[in-house]
């Protein structure tokens, strides 16, 4: 089965987010479950640039009549994956983050950008590489899902499955009704039943409209997703393909090639389940990278984009107890600089006790879950949610709120839940620092009984969310819509 994926993000090329590490580890996991599988992806510096022996595939212009380049080529880093990458200089030769501008603006012509995205891989999927030709085209959030609609109204529509996963509803990729020509897409294309949201154009619903099959990174999230309150706006056409059967959640897994604390060549000393010692060493080392002092309470690690998803201001708000009560905590993160301002205080306030390192740091991230004692992830919503299953992996205990994929991956340490030695972290229900709280108390009374807390971090590091389940099931799916 010929398979493309379309993203805008890769790891451990460009990412920004979980999406990257998801279209990272997808291609191979689909690979090894037998797909032949290529990715689509824009020409960003460091997408071009990770692309060896590229070669031109053909030559076409985007529908507003910008010319560009299909290029064919290996991603070394990805261990040789077959990659296209869409060429168009003046539209992503720009350094920096792949959808903002140095000041954190979206570049105006965000549309035409990704419209390119998906009108080329509509164009692959018509034949325009004549070596090969894709049967399932699965494209990943916004940015990639106007090849949805560009192949619903291709005049020969090629005989192709599509598959539209959404990893964050809340980013629609909206722009102005007048672009719709430009983009070469038809009148009807502007419609309730089609890419029309509130009088503007939605690349989000070019997916979840035209797509043969839409998924969610989480079957909790899924269903969410159907409700006025998480829908978005969307949650009526959502409900619609749910009960069409034509909505699924497929849960992320973890690409133990990047996460495994016995093999992490980025962590002060490795470890793994049955011999936690080296994860004493990562604690004592995290603590003094970041200027902490040698405290025997919790530490607590969160690694995070700074965004009002994920919480933050419940953790702020809690932060005095936290310490108070002998905790600890680190941060990683850049994004909102209104929450980056409040931990920055709060850092200041506790240098002792608290430290926040702002900006992107791929390796600090894996000395966070390898040194920290639990991971927070107290999310307003979260479609799968990642640093929980990192967390996992390297006995970090996740304490999470209830909701998406959070839910779906972590069980409390209620009483019976330990009795019944189920629980693996630490969950809570109301986005409010109530509950939060007493789900910080759990986590430190936990921690005051080692004996119990070492067997919770065990069941924690034997928890298996694997790519290759994963990769099944999308399978399955290409293959019920008859790929
Ligand atoms: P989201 O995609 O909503 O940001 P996820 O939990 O799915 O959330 O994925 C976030 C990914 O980005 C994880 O791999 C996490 O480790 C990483 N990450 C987030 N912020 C940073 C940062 N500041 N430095 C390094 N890695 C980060
Ligand atoms: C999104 C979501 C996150 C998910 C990630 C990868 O960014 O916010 O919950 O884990 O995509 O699917």
């Amino acid at each position: 089965m010929r398979v493309l994926q379309v993203s805008a993000e890769i790891f451990p090329l460009l990412k920004t987010g979980g999406l990257a590490d998801v279209a990272g580890a997808l291609p191979g996991a689909l690979a090894r479950a037998g797909a032949e599988v290529r990715v689509l992806l824009p020409g960003f510096p460091a997408l071009r640039e990770g692309l060896s022996d590229a070669a031109t595939v053909a030559e076409f212009h985007a529908p507003w009549g910008e010319p560009a380049r299909l290029l064919f080529g290996r991603l070394a880093a990805l261990d040789g994956l077959p990659a296209y990458v869409v060429e168009a200089p003046a539209l992503y030769d720009r350094p920096g983050n792949p959808y903002q501008d140095e000041r954190g603006h979206p570049y105006a012509d965000n549309h035409r950008r990704f419209a390119l995205l998906g009108f080329a891989a509509a164009r692959l999927a018509e034949g325009l590489d004549p070596w090969w030709t894709p049967g399932v085209v699965h494209s990943h959030d916004w940015h990639a899902a106007l090849v949805n609609a560009y192949l619903a109204f291709s005049p020969h529509r090629p005989p192709v499955r599509t598959v539209y996963t959404v990893h964050n509803l809340a980013y629609q990729g909206l722009c102005g009704a007048r672009h719709l020509h430009e983009l070469g897409l038809p009148g009807q294309a502007f419609a309730v039943e089609g890419l029309e949201f509130h009088g503007q154009l939605s690349f989000m619903k070019a997916g979840l409209f035209y797509a043969d099959h839409v998924t969610t990174v989480s079957p909790t999230y899924a269903h969410e997703i159907q409700t006025p309150q998480q829908g978005c706006g969307l949650h009526g056409l959502l409900r619609r393909r749910a009960a069409g059967g034509s909505l699924s959640g497929i849960l992320n897994g973890v690409d133990q090639r990047v996460w495994d604390p016995a093999a992490d060549a980025l962590i002060a000393r490795r470890f793994d389940a049955a011999k936690l010692v080296g994860k004493a060493h990562c604690r004592t080392a995290l603590q003094k990278e970041m200027g902490l002092e040698q405290r025997p309470g919790p530490l607590f690690g969160m690694v995070s984009r700074l965004a009002e998803q994920k919480g933050l201001p419940l953790l702020v708000a809690l932060l005095p107890e936290l310490v108070a009560r002998g905790g600890q905590l680190v941060t990683l993160g850049s994004g909102d600089p209104g929450i980056e301002a409040a931990l920055r205080e709060a850092a200041a306030a506790h240098p002792e006790a608290v430290a926040i390192r702002v900006g992107y740091d791929e390796a600090l991230a894996h000395r966070i879950f390898a040194g920290s004692d639990v991971t927070l992830v107290p999310s307003l919503y979260e479609p799968c949610g990642l640093t929980q299953l990192y967390g996992l992996r390297y006995g970090s205990l996740p304490l999470v709120r209830r909701v998406g994929g959070l839910a779906d991956t972590v069980v409390d340490c209620t009483l019976e839940d330990l009795v019944e030695e189920k629980s693996t972290g630490f969950v809570f229900d109301a986005f409010d620092t109530g509950d939060m709280r007493r789900a910080l108390r759990r986590a430190f009374a936990l921690f005051a009984r080692q004996t119990d807390w070492k067997a919770v971090q065990r069941r924690a590091m034997a928890q298996h969310f694997g790519w290759d389940d994963a990769a099944e099931q999308y399978l399955a799916l290409y293959r019920s819509l008859g790929a």
